[in-house]
């Protein structure tokens, strides 16, 4: 018997044992429910009491207990991950429609031009190409001349053999369009999106995060293989850094699990990782040194121009009722405010716009037509309630320790693969 059954027979006989229970609560003056939950955890500290148990206690329910000790009753607590009953992490993949071509795709994105461009260049470009390719070779390339000259350019192509990434990286200060701008990606892709934050893999059973990771990738590229698939990694620093100063063994079994998929991602041509993270100095720099990551592609605080077009695209794209605005004023009052932070006080000012509506209602008897309809012309969005909206917010920058940007931006310039945006 494996140490781990031991310790499942104990389970056994302990529940199964009044007598034993009391013996294990009182006389070794044990919080049960505590340490068998501690337990799963430290497994070590678990086989070292379930060996001593097996020398110490032999009460005729426990030696019956192991007698009948069959590894399809053990008590879930010690189920290792092979064992585990429930499907875990079953992958959730979202697929776009084009519904409204104005908030399709990269269409919606404010700003960002140099990072659309690179997108573009290194992904949509070949990729889309790459599916159509794939796309008539499956159809054995019929003979139009259409495809014929099709043919001839991939030919072409083929011979600077250029590869595309699988993979990147995007960091920057929270709220910055992390998560945005992968699903915009996405949809200019025509891809199927699935996000997970790395965190979620987490699990308390024994090595089972080792096992919902390696069966989430599983499933992702499988599904790859039917439609080209963008797996967005979030908050993936949540995979502790530096694994020599990691006490918890786990976790670097985490990190390794995670090395393998990475590496194995040739496997899965059609399977694109984005992984980010807004703590890239407590990224484990084996991760980012596997050379699936290696574009990494910073997100920075929007500019006065990029600000200027993200009011314009929360207010006025949006088709919101308003005054004339001056955007360059709202973007001068708004220096180190993100994306998140202006699409914050966009709907604060709409909610207090409507909130006029909504008081006309509630005065419906003190109104004529002639005067609600005056008042209803000016229940927009003003100047005034954006500023004061503005004067009553924080950015979210001040919050954030922005130097870790610069010191890791400056430790990886070495490396000459910085994209900034
Ligand atoms: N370029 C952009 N154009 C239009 N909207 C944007 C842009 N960038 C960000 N946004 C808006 O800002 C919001 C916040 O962005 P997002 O959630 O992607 O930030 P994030 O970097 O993922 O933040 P976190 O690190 O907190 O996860 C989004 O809801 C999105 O609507
Ligand atoms: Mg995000």
């Amino acid at each position: 018997m494996t140490k781990q059954t031991w310790f499942d027979a104990f389970f056994d006989a302990v529940t199964s044992s009044k007598e034993l229970k009391n013996i294990v609560e009182k006389d070794w003056a044990w919080d049960f429910k505590k340490n068998l939950t501690d337990m799963e955890k430290e497994i070590k500290k678990a086989s070292e009491i379930t060996s001593s148990f097996k020398d110490t206690f032999s009460t005729p329910e426990a030696i019956e207990a192991w007698k009948n000790y069959t590894p399809s009753n053990k008590p879930y607590i010690n189920k290792t991950a092979d064992e585990q009953d429930e499907k875990p992490n079953p992958i959730n993949i979202k697929y776009f429609e084009n519904k409204n071509p104005k908030t399709f795709g990269f269409a919606w994105v404010a700003w960002m031009d140099e990072l659309k461009e690179n997108l573009r260049e290194n992904f949509i470009k070949p990729l889309k190409f790459k599916f159509l390719v794939e796309k008539l070779e499956k159809e054995k390339w019929e003979t139009s001349e259409k495809e014929a000259m099709y043919k001839q350019i991939h030919e072409a192509y083929k011979k600077f053999n250029v590869s595309i990434p699988t993979g990147m990286l995007f960091y920057g200060p929270p709220g910055t369009g992390k998560t945005f701008i992968t699903k915009k990606l996405a949809q200019e892709l025509w891809a199927g999106l699935i996000k997970k934050s790395v965190w979620e893999f987490g699990s308390s059973y024994i090595h089972a995060t080792s096992k919902n990771i390696r069966d989430f990738f599983t499933q992702a590229k499988e599904a790859s293989e039917k439609w080209p698939i963008i797996l967005f990694l979030d908050e993936i620093d949540s995979l502790v850094s530096k694994r020599w100063q990691n006490v918890d063994w786990n976790k670097a079994e985490e990190v390794s699990q995670f090395l393998q998929e990475f590496n194995a991602l040739d496997e899965a041509p059609n399977l694109i990782v984005i992984a980010a993270t807004n703590r890239p100095d407590h990224l484990d720099s084996a991760i980012l040194r596997s050379g699936r990551l290696d574009k990494k592609i910073y997100l920075w605080p929007p500019d006065f121009q990029a600000r200027k077009e993200l009011f314009q695209i929360f207010i006025e794209k949006e088709n919101k009722p308003h005054q004339k605005l001056d955007y360059d004023k709202l973007a001068k009052l708004t220096d180190w405010y993100v994306a998140a932070d202006l699409e914050a006080i966009s709907d604060e000012v709409s909610r207090d716009a409507s909130q006029s509506i909504l008081d006309l209602a509630n005065n419906i008897d003190s109104l004529d037509p002639k005067t609600l309809k005056e008042k209803l012309k000016n229940s927009v969005i003003t100047m005034e309630l954006l500023e004061k909206a503005i004067s009553e917010t924080t950015p979210s920058t001040k919050f954030v320790d922005m130097s870790i940007f610069d010191e890791w931006i400056e430790e990886d310039k070495k490396e000459q693969k910085n994209i900034r945006v």
